[in-house]
């Protein structure tokens, strides 16, 4: 076959309508829980690799100097440690599922010159979530940050802290992050259909473990994950006495859907079936301090736990385990009838 302009062009019309058709259909998916093929992946970098280090070319840097260092923590710490982490704290779960993660920049900023580095930070990199400075006009501050990454793979904890100030050294003021705990977890916000559990009434032990869980990704729930990522674990066990300690809640249920089946079920279990009786191990005076009580919750809190437990994705604490094996006998109008009968006991 001859080839001519009009073959050629015809070519080229129809591979770009079978693209628009490919684009279109929906086959190709953005989804960035599957990450990119190795390959993609490759691809990428070596372009954004090649990018910056020509962009980088005959860009001087000026010299370094202490003061850059104090100047450059302090944003560092509030500016970009909520990606990539800190000597203070580790990243965040939630950022590390962004596509591409942000990288631990400890174990990459040797691999780039100051140039290349006033590159990224001044300019950000497209298509990846890594900002640009957020004032273009300061070079000065630009060159500060250069002059810490390049000291950054060398700080240990305390020296980071002590450069970076009070931002660093106390997660944020106790105070407040109780109020954005309570701004979801207040008693007035949860009535019966609310997926949202109290806290009061909990021992300490049991919150402690839960809070630890989570921020663990051993009780995977990306609310909460976000909820903790930026507190350490002194502030995780403070948190847990501090709502320990708060009074209990009155229940939210219905009273008239006490008693009947949830209750025989929640006293007694079923021996025919063998399902333990809740009451075994749950709201009872001398239960286990790690098992939670359960009376008085939101009855839609307690559904949604039992078919996670019963689904095996809820986790927890070590004892967990036990829960899920429980929940594995449970039918759905069971598991209806005892969150109704435990959302309408009072805790106490
Ligand atoms: C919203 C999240 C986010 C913030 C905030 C952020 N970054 Fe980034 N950063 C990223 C992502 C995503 C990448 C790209 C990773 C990749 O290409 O694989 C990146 C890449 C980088 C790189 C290149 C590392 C490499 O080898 O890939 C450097 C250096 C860097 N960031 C420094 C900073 C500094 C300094 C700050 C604060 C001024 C900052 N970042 C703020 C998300 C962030
Ligand atoms: C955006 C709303 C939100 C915020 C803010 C929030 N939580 Fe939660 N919390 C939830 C939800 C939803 C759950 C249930 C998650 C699940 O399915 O495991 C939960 C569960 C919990 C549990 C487990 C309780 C149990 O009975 O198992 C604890 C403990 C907890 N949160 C403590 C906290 C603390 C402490 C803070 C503040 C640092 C906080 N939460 C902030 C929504 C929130
Ligand atoms: C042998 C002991 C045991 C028995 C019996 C048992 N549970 Fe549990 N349950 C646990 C433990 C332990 C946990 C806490 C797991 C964790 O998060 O660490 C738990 C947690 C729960 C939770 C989650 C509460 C919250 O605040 O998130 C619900 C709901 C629950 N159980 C309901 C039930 C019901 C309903 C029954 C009866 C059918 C039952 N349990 C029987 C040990 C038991």
């Amino acid at each position: 076959m001859k080839i001519t302009w009009k073959r050629l062009f015809a070519g080229v019309v129809t591979l770009a309508a079978a693209g628009l058709i490919v684009a279109w259909s929906g086959i190709i998916h953005i989804r960035a829980s599957t990450g990119h093929w190795r390959v993609t992946d490759w691809f990428l970098h070596w372009v954004m690799r090649s990018s910056v280090r020509t962009a980088a070319l005959g860009v001087q840097p000026p010299a370094f100097t202490p003061g850059m260092l104090t100047l450059a923590a302090g944003h560092y710490e509030t500016g970009c440690a909520g990606c990539h982490g800190s000597p203070a704290m580790p990243r965040p779960v939630a950022v590390q599922n962004m596509l591409p993660p942000p990288p631990d920049l400890k174990a990459v900023v040797s691999t780039w010159s100051d140039a290349q580095l006033y590159e990224i930070v001044r300019h950000g990199i497209r298509y990846t979530g890594m900002p640009a400075w957020p004032a273009v006009e300061r070079d000065d501050e630009v060159w500060a940050m250069v002059a810490f990454l390049r000291a950054y793979p060398k700080l240990d904890q305390a020296t980071y802290r002590r450069l970076a100030g009070f931002s660093a050294t106390q997660s944020q003021d106790f105070s407040q992050v109780v109020t954005t705990c309570a701004g979801c977890h207040s008693p007035t916000r949860l009535y019966d259909e609310s997926l949202i559990p109290h806290l009061a009434g909990q021992s300490e032990t049991y919150l402690r473990n839960s809070l630890a869980a989570y921020a663990a990704g051993k009780r995977p729930s990306g609310v909460m994950a976000a909820a903790l990522s930026r507190l350490s674990n002194v502030d995780r066990e403070r948190l847990a006495r501090h709502f320990a300690n708060e009074k209990t809640s009155t229940p939210t249920g219905v009273v008239s859907k006490a008693g009947g089946r949830g209750e025989t079920l929640a006293q007694h279990g079923d021996k025919a079936r063998g399902l333990a009786a809740c009451a075994a191990c749950h709201d009872t005076a001398d239960a286990n301090q790690a098992y939670p009580r359960l009376a008085g919750q939101p009855a839609a809190y307690l559904e949604s736990q039992l078919h996670l437990f019963r689904a095996g994705i809820r986790g927890g604490g070590d004892y967990a385990p036990i829960m899920t094996r429980v929940a594995s006998g449970l039918t759905d109008d069971d598991i209806r009838a005892l969150a109704d009968y435990y959302s309408a006991i009072s805790m106490d």
